[in-house]
């Protein structure tokens, strides 16, 4: 397939092929024709989330001639644009057994597989039916902060490819509650009969909830509810960054309790939203915590009545394996993630998981997931469904295809579903 479209590529594009033709004994609408039609094969591939064309010739172009933050932007720019491919339907046979497989249920939804994208890619909302159309099940937007604020000096991200890993201290740059409103009300309107935010069957649209740099570690969180409980299908909020200061503190369990307290609190006195549903409340931790933290983490979020925990952020230490070899970037500060993470979320799921079995929290895992193998050993740990954002950057649009591919073949291998093998490891 990919050396077909290749030929095809070559066929349509160069200017001094196309020259020779012309000039020599094919008709000039031979010419046109052909053009076209290589033209309709190169728009069939950009817009096939399944064509090998995005993690091999795309994504590289746009790492070679853009820094982190430009290609970061450049990314999320044309998908606000829709000019992102879309994953096809497949024979209604394989779409059952897809479902079959890997359907979970949670918050009350049916989720149509276990495959998220975590925050930090689409901070405002701009691009969210791009993001569901290349095949994820759960969108996380955000994070947003109650007003707009610039976030950290550039540079603030950086790539570690070798690794296949980056480094951002982007430090919560956020447009603001309002204008990310504004984009999931327009977005609001356009729909008239659906079941959840997402507006569609089968998935989820979460906001990230974040604090304002100089603002209140309560109140940020609690007016991020308020203005959000009805936009969304689940609330996350965002309480271990390293970069903010002050944000470190609040993991000492009576005060994390009381926040999460408040935020459950406000969450419920919101009601139910258009869509007769009351978004479930989802804390988000960092990696980097002792297992005496866990713990404590997991009894403010059983006392709080919060409905479950995503596992993880980025890290701020530096694995020692790491294969790339500049030092200065190494030390950049800020939070590692992608393929290096892996061990640290997976170990902190499989601490987090002993600590709450007893109850009925959600665990979900992220932290350097890039397979369907990944998705499995976080779904075996104890994640209920996963989400992943720096594999989407190197890879592209075609990673949830493949990971939902992948999957499939594994858990058809094992004669199981996901829903099954949920927390297998530790039953
Ligand atoms: C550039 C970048 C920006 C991020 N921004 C946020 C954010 O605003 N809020 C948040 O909760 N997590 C943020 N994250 C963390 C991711 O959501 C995720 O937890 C982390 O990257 C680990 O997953 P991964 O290894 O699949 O990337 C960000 C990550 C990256 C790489
Ligand atoms: C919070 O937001 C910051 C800044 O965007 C991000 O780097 C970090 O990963 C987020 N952490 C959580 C727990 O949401
Ligand atoms: C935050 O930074 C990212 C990457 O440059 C960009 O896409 C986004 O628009 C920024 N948001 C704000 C409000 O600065
Ligand atoms: C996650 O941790 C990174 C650094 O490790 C930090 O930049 C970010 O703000 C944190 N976000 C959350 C949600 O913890």
């Amino acid at each position: 397939m990919r050396r077909f479209f290749i030929r095809s590529f070559a066929r349509a594009t160069p200017k001094k092929g196309a020259r020779t033709i012309k000039s020599s004994i094919v008709p000039f609408p031979v010419t046109v024709t052909v053009g076209a039609i290589g033209a309709s094969i190169v728009a069939y591939y950009m817009l096939d989330a399944k064509a090998g064309i995005h993690e091999y010739v795309f994504c590289p172009l746009i790492r070679a001639f853009t820094d982190a933050e430009n290609g970061h932007k450049l990314g999320i720019k044309l998908m606000s644009l829709g000019i992102s491919p879309k994953l096809r339907r497949e024979s209604e046979e394989r779409e059952r057994e897809f479902d079959a497989l890997l359907g979970v249920d949670v918050f009350g939804t049916h989720l149509k597989s276990p495959i998220g994208l975590a925050a930090g890619l689409d901070k405002e909302g701009i691009a969210i039916d791009s993001l569901f159309d290349t095949g994820f099940s759960y969108v996380e937007i955000g994070s947003v902060t109650p007003e707009p604020q610039p976030g950290n000096p550039q540079p603030r991200f950086f790539r570690l490819p070798r690794d296949d890993a980056v480094i951002n201290r982007y430090g919560f740059n956020s447009s603001g509650h309002l204008s990310v409103l504004l984009n999931l009300k327009a977005r609001f309107q356009e729909w008239m009969s659906h079941e959840n935010n997402a507006k569609r069957p089968g998935r989820l649209l979460a906001v990230n909830l974040g604090k304002n740099k100089n603002g209140d570690e309560v109140q940020d969180y609690v007016t991020g509810v308020r203005r959000f409980a009805h936009y969304a299908d689940v609330l996350v909020v965002n309480v271990s960054s390293p970069n903010t200061p002050g944000l470190r503190d609040l993991q000492s369990e009576s005060k994390l309790t009381d926040l999460l307290k408040a935020v459950v609190k406000e969450r419920n006195a919101q009601g139910k939203n258009s869509c007769g549903k009351q978004p479930p409340v989802l804390v988000k931790v960092a990696p980097d915590l002792t297992e005496p933290e866990i713990e404590s983490i997991a009894n403010s979020a059983k006392q709080s009545k919060v409905d479950g925990i995503i596992i993880s952020n980025t890290t701020i230490q530096r694995p020692s394996n790491l294969l790339t070899t500049d030092i200065s970037l190494i030390n950049q500060a800020g939070g590692l993630s992608g393929k290096p993470l892996k061990p640290l979320s997976l170990q902190a799921l499989r601490t987090l998981r002993k600590h709450t079995k007893d109850s009925n929290l959600v665990l979900v895992g992220c932290g350097g997931i890039s397979s369907g193998k990944d998705a499995l050993e976080f779904g075996k740990a104890g994640a209920s469904f996963i989400e992943l954002y720096t594999a989407f950057a190197y890879k592209g649009p075609g990673l949830p295809a493949k990971i939902r591919d992948e999957l499939t073949a594994l858990l058809r291998k094992e004669g199981k579903t996901w829903q099954q093998i949920i927390g297998e490891d530790d039953k």
